[in-house]
């Protein structure tokens, strides 16, 4: 029997990966292997330590049911989901790099979150998806564009948030159905409008172990406030992202690492009054702008 020495238990694992295997799947199992085993010997990882780490991971999958996902949670609380959404970007503006005459950049994106359920009502443009939600009241308007500023009209913008007070529908009980979510189609400028609520900032789930970790590692679990839009149309590349309201707390520590500068906007305050829409506004309103840019697929 081969006896595997510390030294060469690496290697020999990395020996059983068949030459058939996908080369991709070859190449980041190797990685895996790599890192994990380093992992392991740079702190000198003890049984009792490492059986914590397996409970932990069981943990994690078991406090994972339809409506929530620890496992997103984990990796987007390490920052591992903003360095792939990252890296993708980068990969993506080296294409648009090959594309000189592209005066306008792509918005960039950001982390999707647990909270995305997908078929989001169809709505009319200008309808109000926080009506009789906790939160003040916000104005959304703006443009898609193509990097060269032309409109891309028939662009969906799904969109959803929690509400005033920082809570998602999916959080709300199965009673509480879709809520703060909707999907609107830009007009033939490219443009779109709605209102739904000022965000706030709030907490991630915090009551599993992904939870326990950041009480461990000594981190609040907040998020500035946000709200979230997938943009897409067919022809351009789809875009995940968020608008952050710049007076918000925790731009600067936001618990899941999703903050770009580009994507902090002003919400303009008004003390009631008539809204751009002509709507006649009887409380305190905001206004937010934001124009989009897909690059071409
Ligand atoms: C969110 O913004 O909805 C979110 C993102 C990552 C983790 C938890 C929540
Ligand atoms: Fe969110």
């Amino acid at each position: 029997m081969n006896q595997h020495q510390t030294a060469d238990i690496t290697q020999a694992v990395l020996d059983r990966l068949s030459e058939d295997a996908d080369p991709r799947f070859k190449q980041i199992i190797t990685a895996v292997v790599k890192h994990a085993h380093a992992l392991a010997r740079e702190v000198d990882l003890k049984p009792d330590e490492w059986m914590a780490a397996i409970q932990f991971l069981t943990k994690v999958g078991q406090t994972c049911d339809a409506k929530r996902q620890e496992f997103i949670l984990l990796s987007d609380t390490l920052g591992i989901s903003m360095l792939v959404v990252q890296l993708e970007q980068a990969r993506r503006s080296a294409q648009a790099l090959a594309d000189q005459a592209a005066p306008v950049k792509p918005t960039e994106a950001t982390v999707q979150g647990p909270f995305y359920w997908e078929g989001a009502p169809v709505l009319p443009l200008g309808s109000d998806i926080g009506e009789g939600m906790p939160g003040e009241p916000a104005y959304y308007s703006g443009r898609v564009t193509d990097t060269h500023g032309r409109p891309i009209a028939g662009c969906v913008l799904d969109v959803w948030s929690g509400d005033g007070e920082g809570v998602y529908d999916m959080q709300m009980g199965d009673e509480a159905g879709m809520r703060l979510r909707g999907r609107f189609h830009t007009d033939a400028d490219g443009r779109y409008h709605f209102w739904s609520i000022k965000p706030y900032y709030y907490p991630v789930p915090s009551d599993g172990p992904v939870g326990a970790m950041l009480r461990a590692m000594g981190r609040h679990p907040n998020r500035p406030g946000h709200i979230h839009m997938m943009v897409y149309r067919d022809g351009f590349v789809p875009l995940t992202t968020h608008l952050f309201a710049a007076d918000s707390p925790y731009l600067d520590s936001d618990a899941v690492f999703g903050v770009r500068d580009s994507l902090v906007i002003p919400y303009t305050q008004h003390a009631g009054g008539k809204a751009p829409d002509g709507r006649t506004m009887d409380k305190t309103f905001h206004t937010a702008s934001y124009d989009f840019a897909l690059a071409s697929t």
